[in-house]
Parts: structure tokens; C-alpha cells; sequence
């Protein structure tokens, strides 16, 4: 290409320790996405509409009856109120970042602009949890649903090829077996590695049809559930907490608020009901959240970023925590908190209503809505890692371009087989713990981004700007580190968790330093483009 000069050096030396912290200029992120040949076609609503679609799927359709039936009780609501005001703070960090780099790559790109390599590397390790991993839960989500609905239609699956590896299955209240293998979850996640492969195309329409769908499906539920609601069930809304705190323990709204704070910190969070059962739920609710930021990865196809982004990253995230939080209203006022501890509480509710044509209407509306929620966070971690390799941090192989479908075939198969794996061999309740500590850490990681920038690059165009600043990154990732310490109270989410970070950063240590492409001084200004592939799933 004519265009193409050398970019003017690594913005910090690539020597010594300085070599951790090189960082690539603005003038090489904005030569990557004007060379990627997007266009800039999507509106505000359209990226609203690409956040609900990525928003609302497992979490919301599974996790809620669980945090209410284990953590929290009929507080469920209060848990919803928390991680949206949560979530709400970190989107609005992520839309001044989206606004001043509007590329694509997300997080991952914006570390490497701001903190350097090293943080990038980290934050695409903690990448891997929120997408690839969450993939593979939400696919466990999308298993209970589907086994559900063919249970309604006649068709019994064998139970215990319905669950992972000793996860009890209940059946009316009673364990009837053992789960061995959740073999509808590892089709789901390889029919939709297969479609990814074969370069599924893009369509804004299909999009706005799978979200209609969803909403329809929500705001239904709802509707017709309201009439049944019994308000009994709401009380008490913070259950007493169990095993009770000890005699003489000083009680009070604001004196369980201070003890649940403390053993939160201290490690040792009492989280059954009472005010710890409501953080634990806010933490495990978190993954009913995960979705809106995937908005800022469609950056470079905004018509307008600086007015766009914000409203597709912020409308997304308040339209699903208003129907999160009625959602779990009602769902816990007709069906009492204890019973909720199934794998497809919604439709132990819809079940409930005594229409069985609403509930399985019920059914496969959330199955549809699921499983555009599976691709999209699988097509998001294909092209991270893509990202990655075309940056030499990853082999060479992540970037590989089928001739014919025009997709990173190779990288898009391992992931399906590591993620359609992990679907059928993990228990829920350990994907969901991983991918929120992992998903937390990285939005921590993108408030002290926004606060870093602001200091070190205080006169980048920002055309939106946190407001309150420093209060909302400050609050932003104090809230997610919160979250993080309230789930590493269990020992092997916390073991899991840390030996995946050493692993991460020995593959770093053992091959990306020496491989980076930015400081062996190989990526040019306007050499090549970063995308040569379907750009975006809009499905
Ligand atoms: N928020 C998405 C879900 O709940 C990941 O499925």
C-alpha cells in the first residue's frame, strides 16, 4: 500500500522493564480501524439493539432462580438494583473509552493504547473468561431450557447426559441421578463454532428479530405474571441469615449492612440469606449483566461514536436492569424462593401459571434468545484472539484466514472444542463463579484505564466524558473488586482463578514478549488491514 509509513516508534522504550509497558500509538489504533474497512452504518438504536441481544440470554433465564433459591431470597430484586447501578458505572467508563478510541478489539485494545502490553495480555487472559467461558455457561443454560421443552413435547433425553460430571438432577425436589456429561450443551457450542466457522454473515435485521423476540418473551412474562403473583412470597426480603451470627451479635439494618462489608473483605462471607446472601447474589446476578460492553466492540461501524456509543452501551444496560429487576419480582412472588433452585426456574414459573401453551411459547423464545447470546460471546473471543495474533502475542495460527469462508477458522475451532468442553464437563455453578471473577476483574481494569488516561492523556478528544469523574471509576471499580473478593470467599474459584493467571502470564513471559510485532517494530501505519474477514455478527 502506498499509504503505508512507519509508525513514529513505541510511545515507551522497548527496553528493560520499560519493554512490559510499550504501548501502541493512537495514530497506529486509528490507521488499524480506517484500514479495516468498516462502515460506519449502525445507529444509536441499532447498538442498543446489538447490546440487548448480547445482554439477555442465561443469566436472567437461570441464574436469578438460583441466587434467590441459595444467596439471597425474595432480595433477589435488591441483588438486580446493586450490579445495574454496578454495571452502570462501569458502562459509562466504557463509553468514554468507546468514544475516544472507537476501534474494535475492545478492552483489550484500549489497554494496549493506555497501560501498555503487559496489561493488555492481561486483560485479554481475563477476556478469555468473559467471552469464551461465558460461552460455555450460557450453553449449560441454553441445555436446561432445551431438555425442558422436548420434556413438554414427550421427549425424555437420558437424564444423566444432561449434566456435568456429578451435578445432581432434581426432579420434583428429589436428586433422581448424576449428571455425567451435558451433551446438549457441547452440540450447542459446536453448532455454533461450526456456523462461525463457515463465516456466518451479518445482518442487523436478524438481530433486531432474535432481540424482539427476547423482549417479547420478557416483558410477556412480565405482563401475564403480575396477575400471579402472591405477595407473601416477598416477605421476608432479606431472610434470616444462616447459620444465625452468634449471641449477642449487634443486629440493625446498618450493623448486618457493616458485618457482611467485613466478612466480604476479611474472606469469609456467611452468604446464605441475610445481607452477605445479598452480595453473593449481586456477585453471581453479575453474569445476567455481561453483554453491553460487547457494544464497544462495533466502535468503528458507529455513524456517530461520540453520540452513539454512549447511547448503545448505557440504553442497553437500562433497559435490561429495569426488566431484570420485574423479572425477578415476579418470578419470586409466585414461585417461593426455595423452590427456585432448578436449572430452568422461568419455566417452573411459566409452569406454575397453568398454561401450558405460555410456557412453552416461554421456552423457545428464551432458547432463540440464547443462542444468539452463545454466538456473539463466541465470535467475540475468535476475533480477541485474532486481534492478539495479528499482534504477535498469540501463534501466528489465531489469525489464519479460511481462503474460501474468509474466517479465522483455526483459532474458531480450538475455541469450540475448549469451550464446548468446558460446557459439558463443568458444573453451572463453577462457569458462572469463573467468568464473573474474570469478567469483574477486567471492568475494574477498564475504570482505572479511564482514570489513568484522563491523567496521563489529558487532552485526548474525548467526545464523552464520565461525569462526577473521579467518583464514578473510583466507585466503578471499588464495587467490582467488591464482587471479586465476595466470590473468592470460595477456595476453588479463588485456586482456579490464580493458577490461571500464573499460566496466563508464563505464556506471556514465554512467548508473547518475545514475539510482540509492536516491539520488533513490524506493525506499520497503513500497511495492512486488521480485518480481512465478516466483520461483525450481528446475529
Ligand atoms: N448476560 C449474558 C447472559 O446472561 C451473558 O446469558
Amino acid at each position: 500500500m502506498s499509504t503505508a509509513q512507519p509508525i513514529p516508534g513505541p510511545v515507551t522504550p522497548a527496553r528493560g522493564l520499560g519493554r512490559l509497558f510499550i504501548r501502541k500509538s493512537l495514530q497506529q489504533m486509528q490507521s488499524e480501524h480506517e484500514s479495516s474497512g468498516l462502515r460506519r452504518s449502525l445507529s444509536s438504536l441499532n447498538l442498543v439493539s446489538l447490546g440487548i441481544g448480547c445482554i439477555i440470554g442465561t443469566g436472567i433465564f437461570v441464574l436469578t432462580g438460583r441466587a434467590a433459591a441459595e444467596f439471597a431470597g425474595p432480595a433477589i430484586m435488591v441483588s438486580f438494583v446493586i450490579t445495574g447501578v454496578l454495571c452502570t458505572f462501569v458502562a459509562l467508563c466504557y463509553a468514554e473509552l468507546a468514544s475516544m478510541l472507537p476501534v474494535s478489539g475492545s478492552a483489550y485494545s484500549y489497554s494496549y493504547a493506555s497501560m501498555g502490553e503487559l496489561v493488555a495480555w492481561i486483560m485479554g487472559v481475563l477476556l478469555v473468561l468473559e467471552y469464551g467461558l461465558a460461552a460455555s455457561t450460557v450453553a449449560v443454560g441454553w441445555s436446561s431450557y432445551v431438555v425442558s421443552l422436548l420434556q413438554d413435547v414427550g421427549l425424555h433425553l437420558p437424564t444423566r447426559l444432561t449434566a456435568a460430571p456429578g451435578v445432581p438432577i432434581l426432579e420434583g425436589g428429589t436428586v433422581v441421578a448424576l449428571g455425567v456429561v451435558n451433551l446438549p450443551a457441547i452440540v450447542a457450542v459446536i453448532a455454533a463454532s461450526s456456523l462461525l466457522v463457515l463465516g456466518v454473515q451479518e445482518s442487523a435485521n436478524a438481530n433486531n428479530i432474535i432481540v424482539l423476540i427476547k423482549l417479547s418473551v420478557v416483558v410477556a412474562f412480565i405482563l401475564v405474571g403480575a396477575f400471579f403473583v402472591n405477595t407473601d412470597n416477598w416477605f421476608p426480603l432479606v431472610p434470616q441469615e444462616i447459620p444465625a451470627p452468634p449471641a449477642g451479635t449487634e443486629r440493625g439494618v446498618w450493623a448486618d449492612i457493616w458485618r457482611a462489608m467485613k466478612n466480604v473483605l476479611s474472606g469469609q462471607n456467611a452468604s446464605q440469606y441475610g445481607v452477605g446472601g445479598v452480595i453473593t447474589a449481586a456477585a453471581t446476578i453479575f453474569f445476567a449483566y455481561i453483554g453491553f460492553e460487547a457494544v464497544s466492540t462495533a466502535g468503528a461501524e458507529a455513524q456517530n461514536p461520540g453520540r452513539d456509543m454512549p447511547i448503545g452501551i448505557i440504553g442497553s444496560l437500562l433497559v435490561c436492569t429495569a426488566l431484570y429487576i420485574l423479572t425477578s419480582a415476579v418470578l419470586v412472588g409466585i414461585v417461593p424462593y426455595t423452590e427456585l433452585d432448578t436449572a430452568a426456574p422461568i419455566a417452573i414459573a411459566v409452569n406454575k401459571m397453568g398454561m401450558p401453551w405460555f410456557a412453552i411459547l416461554v421456552k423457545i423464545g428464551a432458547i432463540a434468545g440464547i443462542s444468539s447470546v452463545i454466538l456473539v460471546l463466541l465470535y467475540g473471543q475468535t476475533r480477541i484472539f485474532y486481534t492478539m495474533a495479528r499482534d504477535g502475542l498469540l501463534p501466528p495460527a489465531f489469525a489464519r484466514v479460511h481462503p474460501r469462508f474468509r474466517t479465522p477458522w483455526i483459532g474458531t475451532i480450538l475455541v469450540g472444542i475448549l469451550a464446548s468442553g468446558f460446557s459439558g464437563l463443568m458444573s453451572l455453578d463453577a462457569l458462572v463463579d469463573l467468568t464473573n471473577v474474570g469478567s469483574l476483574a477486567a471492568f475494574a481494569m477498564v475504570c482505572f484505564t479511564v482514570l489513568y488516561l484522563r491523567i496521563t492523556a489529558p487532552d485526548w478528544a474525548r467526545p464523552f466524558r464520565v461525569p462526577f469523574f473521579p467518583l464514578v471509576p473510583v466507585i466503578g471499580a471499588a464495587m467490582c473488586l467488591f464482587l471479586v473478593m465476595s466470590l473468592m470467599a470460595n477456595a476453588a474459584t479463588r485456586n482456579f482463578f490464580l493458577v490461571y493467571l500464573v499460566g496466563g502470564m508464563a505464556i506471556y513471559f514465554s512467548y508473547g514478549i518475545r514475539k510482540s510485532r509492536l516491539a520488533r517494530g513490524e506493525l506499520v501505519v497503513g500497511a495492512e488491514p486488521t480485518m480481512d474477514l465478516p466483520k461483525r455478527l450481528d446475529i
